[in-house]
């Protein structure tokens, strides 16, 4: 029987995947490390739909039988999102989050639509180690992506793209010159990244012991069944922690942040 992937193995393959797919999130690593600062992971995104055989718990097996376990919950009622987000036992290793959207509320035509998109592939398959960054399962056109996009920018997303890192992040923390927000967004803007401003370029606040910002997605060419086109792929993100009043870093997230962070894939 083949040897199970380590989970840096995981984690080195879904980077990989995300630079080849990410040019512009590459570019800001190479930049970063070119001035000599260590750029530590804070957090992986994925993003699901809450169907059986694709809902949070299955896609997150493949971290809690590698020892995570669920550190936090979260609802993002105007997005129709439930999130949870994942800590290992050895706290240098990257949080993990996983967001999914509540079909339930969705219309009754996206729901034929994502549900549809699900019987195109065996349930197994979400159990293979390269499910994570394999992309999406099924096919996809883009009049469908379009309109699923009226109704909800991460449907269509999901549609899209299937399953890879939506984002990483970067431990801002842990950069030794650029260990300020300020200090990093000015830093990005000067190399030419154009940042989200969804309610502002930088959410929260130190008094909410969690600062973040995040690139603009860039734009890739998709291949769908009825042509290929751009559209907006993944983000990087950057994230400042603060410590709480009992001493010990801050390690969930803000519910009205992450909100605006999710918009960093909308079409401009
Ligand atoms: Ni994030």
């Amino acid at each position: 029987m083949k040897k199970q992937m380590t989970l840096n193995e995981l984690f080195q393959h879904m980077w990989v995947d995300y630079c080849h797919l990410n040019p512009q999130a590459d570019a800001v690593y190479k930049n970063l490390t070119k001035i000599g600062e260590d750029v530590v992971n804070d957090h992986i995104a994925f993003r699901t739909f809450s169907h059986p055989k694709i809902s949070i718990d299955k896609l997150a097996h493949h971290f809690t039988q590698r020892g995570y376990h669920v550190a936090g919950e979260y609802k993002f009622k105007e997005k129709k999102l439930n999130a949870q987000h994942f800590e290992h036992t050895d706290s240098t290793q990257p949080k993990v989050f996983i967001s999914e959207l509540d079909l339930n509320q969705m219309s009754p035509w996206s729901q034929k639509v994502l549900e549809g998109v699900t019987h195109q592939f065996e349930a197994s398959r979400v159990d293979q180690e390269t499910f994570l960054f394999g992309g999406r399962p099924w096919q996809a056109d883009y009049t469908t992506y379009m309109k699923l996009a009226e109704e909800s920018e991460y449907a269509a997303w999901v549609y899209a793209h299937g399953f890879r890192p939506n984002h990483f992040t970067v431990y801002i923390n842990y950069l030794k010159k650029l260990n300020t927000i300020q200090a990093l967004n000015h830093f990005l803007t000067e190399h030419g990244f154009k940042l989200n401003t969804a309610g502002g370029e930088i959410k929260g606040s130190p008094e909410e012991y969690l600062e973040q910002s995040s690139t603009m997605a860039n734009d890739i060419l998709v291949h769908f069944t009825d042509g290929a086109h751009r559209i907006p792929a993944c983000y990087y993100e950057f994230a400042k922690r603060y410590t709480l009043p009992d001493g010990k870093l801050f390690q969930g997230f803000i519910g009205k942040s992450a909100d605006k962070i999710f918009e960093s894939t909308h079409k401009i």
